[in-house]
């Protein structure tokens, strides 16, 4: 069975993408092959930090492997949080002052339209991918809601009224910018095995 490796540091995210995959492919994480430093992440743009965090495993484990990013782009602040999504309002990465720093910025605003972005890079055989998954919405006036994380209590999406937040995972899952850009993986995956 072919081993890739999901460089990810997240141990659920490993889990949850073994339900897809675990049949297929041996999935392995970031530990299991003993790479525990930090991975630099310093590009602009979430796919560009999505590529850059696939090719450090490549070149310094020689594994296949995928990764993968996701920010917050919020329209009338041309984009932000994007890349800087967990640490908006500084390094301790705190949900809740990230969104009430978002919050702020669009006191006055009439334009609250957002999208969460994900992306992910495969690197297999020496060949680059990505897939990418969307989901329209837009910033509620407050905070509603306790499921989830990080945005998940102010983000609306499309052709809902309520937040991620007001939402079951299983809900939530359906229509997720991950899970969409999971699905292209697997079905790229499960035609090339
Ligand atoms: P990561 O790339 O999955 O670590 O996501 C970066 C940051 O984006 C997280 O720390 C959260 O602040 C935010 N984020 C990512 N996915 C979600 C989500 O599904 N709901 C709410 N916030 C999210």
């Amino acid at each position: 069975m072919e081993t890739l490796i999901f460089a990810t540091g997240n141990a659920h995210k490993v889990r949850e993408i073994k339900k897809y995959l675990g049949e297929s492919y041996n999935i392995k994480s970031l530990q299991d092959i003993g790479c525990i430093e930090d991975i630099p992440e310093t590009s602009p743009t979430i796919e560009g930090n999505a590529l850059q965090k696939a090719r450090y495993v490549v070149q310094h484990y020689q594994v296949d492997c995928f990764s993968e990013d996701t920010g917050l782009e919020i329209e009338a602040l041309n984009g932000e949080p994007g890349v800087f999504s967990a640490r908006y309002a500084g390094p301790e990465r705190s949900a809740a002052a990230n969104m009430t720093k978002v919050l702020k910025k669009l006191e006055g605003r009439s334009n609250r339209k957002a999208r969460f972005k994900t992306v992910i890079a495969l690197i297999q055989g020496g060949k680059e991918y990505t897939f990418e998954g969307i989901v329209e919405g837009h910033i509620a006036f407050s905070p509603k809601g306790s499921e989830g994380f990080g945005y998940d209590p102010i983000f609306i999406p499309e052709q809902e009224n309520r937040t991620f937040a007001e939402m079951g995972l299983t809900e939530k899952n359906k229509i997720s910018h991950r899970a969409r850009a999971v699905d292209k993986l697997v079905q790229h995956l499960n035609l090339n095995t």
